[in-house]
């Protein structure tokens, strides 16, 4: 099975609030996407595709020049989609992971990679809730508690059999492609998404808070 890597990096980061890209803010002086790009080829994925903003082409490739690099679009889906058309022919199975992510553990990318050769048309790590979840209504009340045993929050790499997650893509419609992550347009075929176990290192680095904590777990030699 020959494995490629797709990287979105083309967002803006406009809630970690940088002047420069996201994917270009440094954890231990590297750019958040070069992290993401190493996981993915530790793991054995070739090639590794970058989605990178489109004034940061140069800038990406200088940086991980071992990667693929195209320019993103303006919405994560159509990111993931460029990335995906740069992606060879004779590849079967794509690994689809946030630049935003450094530190997803080797293993479990892994346990990613095992559940799509062994037949799952798609695989995605996920972790258990921590926090009780309650739904509330606009004015903040509560509406209700909802059994937390059954949910997962849910990490990337988001693994897929290449064909699988074309077609979710020829597929979806225009709103389910917006408000979703890729598992979800194949959820949306019918066919069967299998979680694995994620990690709680696989956090996305969203905020100043997430960045802080990448940069200590970093010093501390854990990330
Ligand atoms: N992404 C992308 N293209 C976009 C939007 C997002 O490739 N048009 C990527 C980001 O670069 C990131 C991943 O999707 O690696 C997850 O998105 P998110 O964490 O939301 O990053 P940003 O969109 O950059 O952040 P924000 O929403 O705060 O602006
Ligand atoms: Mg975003």
């Amino acid at each position: 099975m020959r494995v490629a890597g797709i990287v979105p990096a083309a967002g803006r980061g406009e809630r970690l609030g940088h002047l420069v890209p996201k994917a270009l803010v440094n954890v231990g002086a590297l750019p958040l996407v070069v992290h993401a790009v190493a996981a993915l080829l530790r793991a054995g994925a070739d090639p590794v595709v970058v989605a990178a903003p489109p004034e940061a082409v140069d800038e990406v490739r200088r940086r991980a020049p071992r990667a693929v690099v195209v320019p993103g679009g303006a919405h994560r889906w159509q990111s993931v989609r460029l990335a995906l058309d740069a992606v060879p022919a004779d590849v079967d199975a794509v690994l689809v992971h946030d630049a935003a992510r450094p530190f997803t553990p080797d293993d479990v990318i892994a346990r990613v990679i095992a559940a799509l050769a062994a037949g799952a048309p798609a695989a995605i790590p996920a972790i258990p809730l921590a926090d009780t979840v309650k739904r509330v209504d606009g004015y903040g009340a509560v509406v209700e508690t909802i059994d937390r045993t059954t949910l997962r929050a849910i990490q990337t790499p988001q693994g897929f059999r290449r064909d699988v997650l074309a077609n979710a893509h020829d597929t979806a419609d225009a709103e389910t492609l917006d408000v979703t992550d890729d598992a979800a347009l194949v959820e949306a075929m019918g066919l069967d998404v299998l979680t694995v176990e994620g990690d709680p290192r696989g956090f996305k680095v969203t905020t100043p808070w997430d960045l802080a904590v990448a940069e200590m777990l970093w010093e501390r030699g854990m990330g």
